[in-house]
């Protein structure tokens, strides 16, 4: 699949610009546990996987950089300097958030021509963000030679969504983008962005997503919200962060800050519990325990750090009640997305055939079923 999206993209490319690209390959993520404990420098588990962005860049002698996005046969044309965010610029707003952060780092890009398309599905939570902000800072290093390591490559794509984009993620998504390693997922530890891959064998089950294919309105600022819930319990605390934090810590608080606030710490400090005990789990070839690290994950997103929605608790409950799967909880930011479930193999299109017709009669619409790969992170395809 990958294949056809990487030669649409070059034949495209060398079409409008009549020259010979570079070939970038960036990746989407899943993430098996660790929610929004990235940002409270806290443990995550996620793996690139096999949908990403295509991108076919190439230097250009003229002073503009051009770039098509062939999926929304978009194209936009900018001079680099003085680049700003545009109001409801959609994807420019990464290329440009990529290119101008290059330039605050030092190591300004040349002009440059360029295409690039995806086949991660938008808005499933899988990270088509950073795959885009990965193709990007990837080939603009390899082509203008600008010497950039991968963590400082990463930290442009994430500073690029900060301030170009407005959500202040933290760095999981750019990471396992940048670093994925194939069949294996990474137990990242986001204070030192550091990883140690595991190879990923569920034995006689295997992971589902399940696209909500809803996207609630005002999600960014949900997130954002949650972020500054969380800095400001650890600020009270006088730590870093709330991996530093725990229930001891913030039950001291109790009467200083709100139910809410109380809440949402406390669902973090047990998340990054349970990625601890997840990777103790996979060490022990533990696969039930798995199953119930996750439900148990779901349970803290919609109950206590309240980022779930109708459609993912409802997932959430079908799969509880069938059992062949033994896990499943909401992916990523919340408010929509994707569910990842944990089900058996043999009993995998009989789980699938089912949940989209329980959706369909629930919700009057549909639901759509992926089956991933744990796959390399972004690499040149093309050289
Ligand atoms: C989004 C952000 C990530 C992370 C997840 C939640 O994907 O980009 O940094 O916080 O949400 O785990």
């Amino acid at each position: 699949m990958n294949k056809k999206l990487i030669r649409k993209v070059r034949s495209s490319f060398e079409t409008q610009f009549k020259s010979k690209p570079l070939v970038i390959f960036s990746p989407g993520r899943i993430n098996l546990i660790g929610e929004h404990t990235d940002y409270n420098d806290g443990f995550t588990f996620p793996a690139a996987i096999n949908k990403g962005i295509a991108l076919a860049i190439c230097k250009s002698d003229i002073n503009v950089s051009k770039v098509y996005a062939l999926n929304k046969e978009e194209f936009y044309e900018f001079n680099s300097e003085n680049i700003k965010p545009i109001t409801d610029g959609g994807w420019r707003n990464y290329v440009l958030g990529v290119v101008s952060e290059l330039q605050n780092f030092g190591k300004p890009p040349g002009n440059f021509n360029s295409v690039f398309a995806g086949n991660i599905p938008g808005g499933a939570g899988m990270s088509s963000s950073a795959a885009l902000e990965n193709s990007f800072v990837y080939g603009l290093n390899n082509l203008f030679e600008l010497g950039l390591t991968k963590h400082e490559m990463i930290l442009v794509s994430q500073k690029a969504e900060h301030n170009f984009v407005g959500v202040k993620c933290g760095v999981m998504d750019q990471y396992a983008s940048m670093f994925g390693v194939k069949k294996s997922a990474l137990l990242l530890d986001c204070r030192t962005i550091e990883s140690k891959p595991y190879k990923i064998d569920f034995k006689e089950y295997k992971l589902m997503l399940i696209n909500t294919n809803v996207k609630h309105d005002l999600s960014e600022t949900a997130y954002n919200d949650r972020r500054e819930t969380c800095e400001k319990v650890s600020n009270l605390l006088k730590i870093n962060a709330l991996r530093d934090a725990s229930k001891d810590d913030i039950d001291a608080l109790i009467g200083k800050i709100s139910d809410e606030e109380y809440q949402k710490a406390l669902y973090i400090i047990n998340e990054n519990n349970r990625v601890k005990q997840f990777s103790e789990a996979i060490d022990n070839g533990d696969i039930a325990a798995l199953g119930d690290l996750l439900y148990q994950s779901h349970e803290g997103l919609s109950a206590k750090y309240k980022v779930s929605c109708e459609e993912l608790d409802f997932l959430v409950d079908c799969a509880k009640e069938c059992p062949n799967v033994l896990g499943a909880r909401m992916m990523g930011g919340g408010f929509g997305g994707c569910t990842i479930n944990l089900v058996k193999k043999n009993e995998f299109k009989v789980f699938k055939n089912d949940i989209v017709r329980k959706f369909r009669t629930k919700f009057k619409k549909e639901c759509s079923v992926y089956n991933v790969k744990l796959s390399k992170g972004t690499k040149i395809v093309i050289n």
